[in-house]
């Protein structure tokens, strides 16, 4: 029986789909934007991107991008960004905004970080008090950060865990997300992703999803992956879920985001990832390109005058050489940023010819095009 009334946050329409792949491209309607998907979300830890800022990744044609509750709710804290209206009007960025809930990177950042049933306890990084950090107090944080997309709290386990731990957290998520979504206030407004969690155990990651598609959620997140685990056990995982999810609700890798992997995990029927890839590996002077990446520092672009990637149109790529770049980027932070830019607009551009190849159903023509450019050694 249709649900009369019900206020939904989100809506998500698929445009086109692969026939040999389970890839597809989607429209995706959140309050603030329409985001096409595929799609890639650059990682604003503290409220904007490292080396970039909000109105840069607009002219990018950046459609949504990430916070971070743990960041965000330790400084300025939720109560300055209630004051500022909310993250959008904060941080001056008016399309769709998605942030985690926390747990994840206060357990893979800080050592001293102790989960229990009642929450994640961690020592505050800014004065050393104790902080717990509940799934009712996760969403409380993120309802008054106002993104459009919400994460659960998560128990999350390193992907080289075994035993009991891994089982242990993969039940505790499914109890914690009962307890995000008795707290969550916005539904009308913000929609909450729970995450499926089970290590790199088929029978894990298949009662993960069972008992989350019991629950009236607006998508899901595959947890838990890309943590140093091998290509094959990583790709077998993200096929197996995605084959158990229902086919018209997004889908969401968390912590993905190198080209092979954006490409491999479409294919799988992933719809939206996120990564601070790009963005940190521009601060070490590393240049993503659709023949591989380039390391700037090496001596061997002192005398280039090519741009980094002719194809690109990308404001860095229209004005500055390898040569120049060579010379700057290990003596001025600025470099990072020119680096940034040019790194995102790849990232963004690939997803782009992601989706026009599903929609043009070209996409195994552009998946071995890809590869053979990214393997083929040119030197
Ligand atoms: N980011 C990357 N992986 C994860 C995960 O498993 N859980 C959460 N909450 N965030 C992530
Ligand atoms: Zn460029």
């Amino acid at each position: 029986m249709p649900v009369i009334g019900k206020k939904t946050a989100l809506r998500f329409q698929i445009k086109a789909k692969c026939k040999v792949s389970k890839a597809r491209s989607s429209s995706m309607g959140v309050i603030h934007h329409e985001v096409d998907t595929p799609v890639f979300m650059p990682v604003g830890t503290q409220g904007t991107l490292k080396g970039l800022l909000p109105d840069q990744l607009e002219a990018l044609g950046c459609q949504i991008m990430l916070g971070n509750t743990y960041h965000l709710g330790t400084r300025p804290g939720p109560s300055v960004i209630m004051k500022a209206g909310g993250l959008h009007k904060f941080m001056n960025w008016n399309r769709a905004l998605l942030t985690d809930s926390g747990g994840f990177q206060m357990v893979s950042l800080l050592k001293l970080a102790e989960i229990t049933e009642e929450g994640v306890k961690f020592q505050s990084p800014y004065n050393g008090s104790e902080v717990m950090l509940t799934p009712e107090r996760s969403i409380e944080i993120q309802n008054s950060i106002g993104a459009d997309i919400i994460m659960q709290l998560d128990d999350v386990v390193r992907t080289t865990t075994t035993g009991p731990r891994v089982e242990e957290a993969m039940l505790r998520t499914t109890r914690w997300l009962d307890r995000c979504l008795g707290a969550h206030q916005n539904a009308a407004t913000q929609s909450i992703f729970p995450i499926v969690q089970g290590g790199l155990s088929k029978a894990l990651r298949t009662e993960s999803v069972k008992q989350l598609i019991q629950r009236d959620v607006p998508g899901f997140a595959i947890g838990g992956l890309s943590g140093g685990e091998s290509k094959n056990d990583f790709w077998k995982m993200v096929h197996l879920t995605t084959d158990l999810l229902p086919e018209d609700k997004p889908r969401y890798l968390m912590g993905v985001g190198f080209a092979v992997d954006l490409v491999v995990c479409c294919a799988l029927g992933v719809d939206m990832f996120d990564c601070v890839f790009p963005t940190r590996t521009a601060r070490f002077g590393c240049a993503l390109t659709c023949s591989g990446q380039l390391n700037l520092k090496q001596k061997k672009y002192a005398k280039d005058f090519q741009p980094i990637d002719e194809g690109c149109d990308c404001s860095t790529c229209e004005r500055y050489t390898r040569a120049y770049l060579h010379t700057i980027v290990t003596v001025e932070p600025v470099a990072c940023h020119l680096l940034s830019v040019h790194n995102i607009a790849y990232q963004l551009r690939l997803m782009l010819s992601i989706r026009e190849s599903i929609e043009q159903q070209r996409f195994p023509e552009f998946v071995c095009k890809f590869m053979a450019n990214i393997y083929t050694n040119k030197e």
